[in-house]
């Protein structure tokens, strides 16, 4: 079966890039990274795909139309199926998001819909959340908005700063993103409108059987409750 040609936008670093170039190189993964398109030349994650011997194009964002006038034709050209977002840091234009509806999806390093927008890490230990995570979703012209495809989810520590947290989400979102771009790719998920928000349908989903307690009981420590 062909595999499903996958475009990735950046802006930096590129972990999450390289994740979805490891899961390429695997011969059953159902999708190819036909393109990686930076918004900054000196993004590390351009060296890492064209390590791994991707075409690599250089856009430097002025503004979302020009951006987006750069973007689609070299995204035709390399007949690009789905678009992934993965530390772009730019708002795309709006139409450019419209035309790429259900096939562009973003990575976000928050349990959305909380904590949009920028150091969601950072708004997290604001708020005293005792689980973070990651989501993967598709892109509306929203900020960090969309249906939901998956999310992964971490424990907060008491002694978490933004770095470590980050790192342990981080960790998540290199097995998140190569997950959710297979079962796309194995054609395993679909948007279905819903009540209140469009909702993201997934064929023989496994659901994992868990529960997870943040702090666990601790019963008999110091702040067990005493009924008598
Ligand atoms: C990741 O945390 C991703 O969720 C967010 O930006 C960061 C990009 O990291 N959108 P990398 O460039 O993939 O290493």
């Amino acid at each position: 079966m062909a595999r499903l040609r996958v475009g990735v936008l950046i802006s930096g670093r590129g972990s999450n890039l390289r994740a979805l170039i490891a899961a390429c190189s695997t011969e059953a993964y159902p999708a190819e990274i036909a393109l990686v398109i930076s918004s900054r030349a000196e993004a590390p994650g351009l060296g890492i795909a064209a390590a791994a011997g991707v075409p690599v194009a250089v856009i430097p964002h002025r503004d979302r139309r020009s951006f987006a006038a750069e973007a689609q034709p070299l995204l035709c050209e390399r007949r690009v199926e789905l678009v992934c977002l993965a530390g772009f840091m730019r708002i795309l234009d709006a139409n450019f998001v419209e035309a790429w509806r259900d096939r562009m999806v973003n990575i976000h390093p928050s349990l959305l819909p909380s904590f949009r927008g920028l150091h969601p890490q950072r708004q997290a230990l604001a708020a005293g959340a005792r689980f973070a995570g990651c989501t993967v979703h598709f892109v509306r012209p929203e900020l960090d908005f969309g249906p939901i495809i998956g999310q992964a989810v971490v424990p907060v520590h008491p002694d978490d700063d933004e770095a470590r947290l980050s790192k342990r989400i981080l960790e998540t979102e290199h097995r998140l993103y190569p997950l959710a771009v297979r079962l796309i790719a194995e054609g395993r998920v679909r948007v279905v409108p819903g009540a209140v928000a469009e909702r993201v349908e997934i064929m023989n989903a496994q659901i994992p059987d868990i529960l997870a307690l943040n702090p666990q009981d601790c019963s008999g420590g110091p702040f067990a409750s005493n009924p008598g």
